[in-house]
């Protein structure tokens, strides 16, 4: 179909529209589509281990949307933090000051700390207090991720931005010369998804089914700015893919099908890079991609839906309306794909790069037998005592009821679970309804096994959320010190799980 032989320009535009949706079929574009196209924002680095780095937690505002602003939250800028680079042998040494007029955290997700630096719920950060830490970096090169903990209100302050990404760097091992060139060919990428008010400011719902189901927004950002244009060189790119979303799981591919190769996961390098055409990032799952971008040519990343929803794709749009939300926060709702950002490479077109065969650094597993099991469920209905049971008759907890782990709603008054230094354990986490997103403080672990499968390491690496698929075994072992007062956390990572209950804590000793 050629759009050369049409007279009009109104027909010219109508088969250009038809042709796209030829190349790319089934895409959906999310709200928005005229604000797409900003040059992809590169958060500011900030080495932690030469001085003492503060950070600020403010407001601000932020434009995403043309002549609009968007009231959001941040540390030290309006929405979301500079990327903080920690060295291993190094110490960490940082100040968070709360510059709001509400309690916070800084949570570092995914770095091994004693639970006293650790950032959870218990370590709040009153309104204009300071807390300090120093933090020995002992762990892998790896990407992670840091955040606003207070028990309760994690989903809305990670939804207005507090959250940046952290970037170990291990200078004493090898990384086989993966491109490391910050925001230039080694691009972080926090993919969020946000919804909007008609006057420009974010619209949240921590409610009815937005709390059943987590809040999905219809807006993609990256990097807060919505489905940005991002500039590599040609040739081999590191993308670092954080998923920063309170609950949406992503489908990620790139328009033209094109491989790429997965190199590490949370914790770290995989023993070998693994040759991919799509990834699934659940919510604060990270994943390092190689992508080669020689051919000079401009490529889209795009999502398939989130279909992680108990209500199935298909809940009609009344029964939506009766629960008096918006379509828009229902996965069922998205018929196809959608957009996450574009790439246009700069420079000549050139030979492919060559990937590396193995990452002989890259961590191994070492839990050796476990000396202990247990077992988790994830109530979505804590107060009937787990999922798919019958009502116990007990008072239920709030509007919808509380969520829990083992019928037990988080409690900062109850320690769930005491685990010895250096010993391993075997955990059965067990999911009814939908898949909810394991997450662990204070270490990395093994998933054996997941949604009826067993899971190769190599394709995973070690790990610190796992995307519980109706049951899920892991390996998990602590080797630092977590007390009764300030133990560490395990909980579902769809925030509002998190804030409505399922949640525990453990001690290490
Ligand atoms: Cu991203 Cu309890 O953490
Ligand atoms: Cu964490
Ligand atoms: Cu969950």
């Amino acid at each position: 179909m050629e759009a050369a032989n049409m007279t009009t320009s109104t027909r010219r535009t109508f088969l250009a529209g038809l042709a796209t949706a030829a190349a790319t079929p089934m895409l959906t574009r999310l709200a928005h589509a005229d604000t797409a196209g900003r040059a992809l924002p590169v958060p500011p680095v900030v080495e932690t281990h030469d001085a003492r780095v503060t950070l600020d937690a403010i407001a601000g505002s932020s434009s995403f949307l043309p002549g609009l602003s968007t009231p959001t939250l941040g540390y030290s800028q309006p929405y979301l933090g500079p990327t903080l680079r920690f060295r291993r042998g190094a110490l960490a040494r940082v100040n968070v000051r709360n510059r709001l007029n509400t309690p916070i955290t800084s949570h570092w997700h995914g770095l091994h700390v004693p639970a006293i630096l650790d950032g959870g719920p218990q370590l709040q950060i009153l309104p204009e207090r300071q807390w300090s830490v120093e933090m020995p970096i002992d762990q892998p090169a790896a990407t992670l991720w840091y955040h606003s903990h207070v028990h309760g209100r994690t989903a809305e302050q990670v939804y207005q931005g507090l959250a940046g990404m952290i970037i170990v760097d291990d200078p004493a091992a090898p990384d086989a010369g993966l491109p490391d060139d910050y925001g230039v060919d080694d691009l972080p990428l926090i993919i969020q998804d946000r919804a909007f008010r008609e006057d420009g400011r974010f619209r949240y719902s921590n409610r009815g089914p937005a709390r059943m189901i987590g809040f999905r927004g219809d807006s993609i950002l990256v990097n807060g700015a919505i489905r940005p244009v991002a500039a590599p060189p040609t040739g081999l790119v590191r993308l670092r893919l954080l998923n920063g979303s309170n609950a949406r799981t992503y489908l990620l591919r790139f328009s033209d099908e094109r491989g790429f190769h997965q190199v590490a996961s949370e914790a770290g390098l995989l023993p070998k890079p693994v040759p991919l055409t799509s990834i699934q990032l659940a919510p604060a799952e990270r994943a390092e991609i190689l992508v080669d971008f020689s051919d000079g040519k401009r490529v889209t990343l795009l999502s398939g839906p989130d279909n992680n929803n108990p209500m199935g794709p298909n809940m009609p749009a009344m029964m939506r309306q009766m629960l008096g939300g918006d379509p828009a926060q229902f996965p069922g709702g998205e018929p196809g794909e959608f957009e996450i950002l574009s790439f246009e490479p700069q420079g000549k077109p050139r030979a492919p790069g060559k990937i590396p065969d193995a990452f002989p650094g890259a961590p191994r597993p070492q839990f050796g037998e476990p000396a202990r099991t247990r077992d988790l469920v994830l109530n979505m209905h804590a107060d009937r005592r787990g999922p798919g049971t019958s009502r116990s008759g007990q008072a239920s907890a709030g509007p919808m009821g509380s969520m829990g782990i083992n019928g037990n709603p988080f409690s900062m008054d109850r320690v769930d679970i005491a685990m010895n230094r250096g010993e391993t354990e075997l955990w059965t986490i067990r999911a009814a309804e939908m898949k909810h997103p394991f997450h662990v403080h204070g270490t990395s672990f093994q998933v054996l096994h997941n949604g009826g499968q067993d899971v190769a390491f190599d394709s995973t690496g070690l790990k610190d959320v796992v995307l519980v698929d109706g049951e899920a075994r892991i390996l998990v072992q602590c080797n630092h010190a977590a007390t009764p007062d300030i133990p560490y956390m395990f909980h579902c990572h769809i925030l509002e799980h998190e804030d409505a209950g399922m949640m525990g804590q453990f001690t290490v000793s």
